[in-house]
């Protein structure tokens, strides 16, 4: 069945987890989406995951639309996501519709995802009344890791958490139709998930979130940069694929691949006419 802002919503209600992961790609989504996963973001995690870079800042548009369209052409039941890249959304009001409508347009995604509290209001206000749906990223934001100073949980202090909880109350009121809680002690973000009629989403945030997200590679163990705390394997993809691409390279050296099964005929006729 297809997952839509209405699903999410009924499943808040119905007290039911939403499941999220990441796809960067049409092969991976497809599997994620057969998996029956309720939603796959299109993080600008891709930039660390799929494009190596050291963080996401320089994450651009053109590279979440060109990952995002590949993932909706094979997500048939989850709902889409795509995060706005840094500076797509923060400068003005009007680029933050104009690159939000760019991204939903250009990918046929269902919502876009943007990070910060009451900063970002008006942004989220402007492209929901666009008629885009819009889910907030609070806690630890990768965009601003130079303000923050390295990746670090949010929220631990007394102020921290306050502004935590106004912040979520503010991009709920804006109009977001759900909420990423990064990297957030456990306590808190169940106080703002029973606060809050939007969803929250947590990763790094505890069991008490409306439903989970994590990165697809961190999961399945194919990234090995770095592997933060909250993440659990659910499967040692990475090391079956060196296995598998190391036997690949010993066959192709022993000449045992390709085989005479994995090889197209020819008449001999046809063959000894060439000489
Ligand atoms: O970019 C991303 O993958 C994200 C998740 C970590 C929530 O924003």
């Amino acid at each position: 069945m297809k997952n839509t802002v209405a699903t999410f919503k009924a499943m808040k209600e119905k007290g039911e987890k939403i499941s999220m992961l990441t796809s960067y790609d049409y092969s991976t989504a497809k599997l994620v989406d057969e998996a029956g996963v309720n939603s796959i973001l299109v993080g600008d995690s891709l930039g660390n995951v799929m494009l190596g870079y050291e963080n996401t800042i320089p994450v651009t548009v053109e590279d979440m639309i060109h990952h995002g369209a590949a993932v909706c052409r094979g997500a048939k039941n989850a709902l889409v996501v795509v995060d706005m890249p840094f500076l797509s959304y923060q400068v003005s009001v009007e680029d933050a519709v104009r690159n939000a409508g760019r991204i939903m347009k250009e990918t046929n995604c269902a919502a876009v995802k943007l990070e910060g509290g009451q900063e970002v209001c008006p942004q989220i206000k402007a492209i929901t009344a666009a008629s885009i749906p819009v889910v907030a990223h609070l806690g630890l934001t990768p965009q601003s890791i130079n303000a923050f100073g390295g990746y670090k949980v949010q929220g631990k202090s007394l102020e921290a958490a306050k502004k935590l909880i106004a912040d979520a109350k503010a991009v709920e009121e804006a109009g977001a139709f759900a909420l990423t809680l990064e990297c957030v002690p456990a306590k808190l973000a169940e106080m703002i998930s029973k606060e809050l009629t939007i969803p929250t989403i947590g990763i790094g945030a505890g069991n008490g979130c409306d439903g989970q997200v994590l990165v697809y590679a961190d999961m399945l163990a194919m990234f090995s940069d770095f592997r933060p705390k909250f993440v659990r394997n659910f499967a040692n993809i990475g090391e079956i694929m060196k296995q598998a691409f190391r036997e690949y390279d010993a066959a192709v050296k022993d000449s045992s691949f390709p085989a005479p099964e994995h090889t197209y005929k020819i008449d001999d006729e046809v063959i000894d006419k060439l000489y």
